[in-house]
């Protein structure tokens, strides 16, 4: 089959839960790609990229699929964990096979598919295995966008240098990341809010912090006292935002 017979891969950013906040594009390819396959995050459990989907598009005409991948940490540079490569492997099979019969797949994903997001290990995947695809991606709404929204505190401004984290860092390095930067994006903190908050206390920022959880969903919380949220079972859905500085007029 040449390239041009291929189906075409849509890695589809669907926004951080608030199924509205889809743009106009995601909701266009989803419903026009008669096969989805959505990661979830457990095994029994479900997708959250498809359910979002789900909420704004009818599935009722598409194959949908939903694959597992483990939420294993990933060191760039470094060997993967052998089961996320096989789940990615996995899935690239998947999304192959469709793709080498002239249908199009979209891969629904939480957020933006930049940002943290398995559709780039897949895309990396499948490309180990086809050395050239039709490939699109769908800019979606990031977590953090739709969490400076809801407390109504920009990610940066005027001369901020922003930073992003995914919240596995050691202290140390957290710190310095801290010490250096003006604002902070802290993602998958949930398990992490105790020695955060720590951190955040010893180095006089707590009060600068905030912790959305589930942002844009019926459950949301904000916690603009990050310390009531240390012994919460908090939901993987948490991001904190730091801001140091303030306008001065
Ligand atoms: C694997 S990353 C995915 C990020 C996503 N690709 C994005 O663009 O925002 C998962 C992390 O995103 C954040 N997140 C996703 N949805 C969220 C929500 N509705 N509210 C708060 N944080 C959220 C949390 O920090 C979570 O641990």
């Amino acid at each position: 089959m040449t390239i041009e017979q291929q189906g075409r891969l849509y890695l589809v950013g669907v926004g951080p839960g608030d199924p509205e906040l889809m743009t106009f594009k995601a909701i266009k390819v989803l419903e026009a790609s008669p096969v989805w396959i959505a990661p979830k995050a457990q095994k029994n459990g479900s997708s959250s990229a498809l359910q979002i989907a789900a909420g704004l598009v009818s599935v009722d005409d598409k194959e949908v699929l939903e694959l597992h991948f483990p939420m294993k940490k990933v060191h760039l540079n470094q060997q993967a964990d052998a089961e996320l490569v096989n789940s990615w492997k996995d899935a690239a099979d998947h999304v192959l096979k469709h793709l080498n019969n002239g249908i199009d797949v979209a891969f629904p994903t939480l957020g933006d598919p930049a940002l943290y997001s398995t559709a780039f290990y897949l895309l990396a995947a499948i490309e180990e295995q086809c050395e050239s695809i039709k490939v699109t991606i769908v800019p979606g709404i990031t977590a953090m966008a739709a969490c400076s929204a809801k407390i109504g505190n920009p990610l940066g401004l005027g001369d901020d240098v922003v930073t992003i984290v995914p919240a596995a860092f050691d202290d140390d390095r957290l710190r310095d990341i801290l010490n250096t930067f003006d604002a902070v994006v802290l993602m998958k903190v949930y398990k992490k809010m105790a020695r955060v908050v720590e951190l955040l206390d010893e180095m006089g920022l707590t009060d600068k912090a905030v912790l959305i959880e589930r942002c844009g969903l019926p459950d949301q919380q904000i916690y603009t006292d990050i310390r009531t949220a240390v012994g919460k079972d908090l939901h993987y859905f948490s991001t904190l935002l730091i801001r140091k500085k303030q306008v001065v007029m």
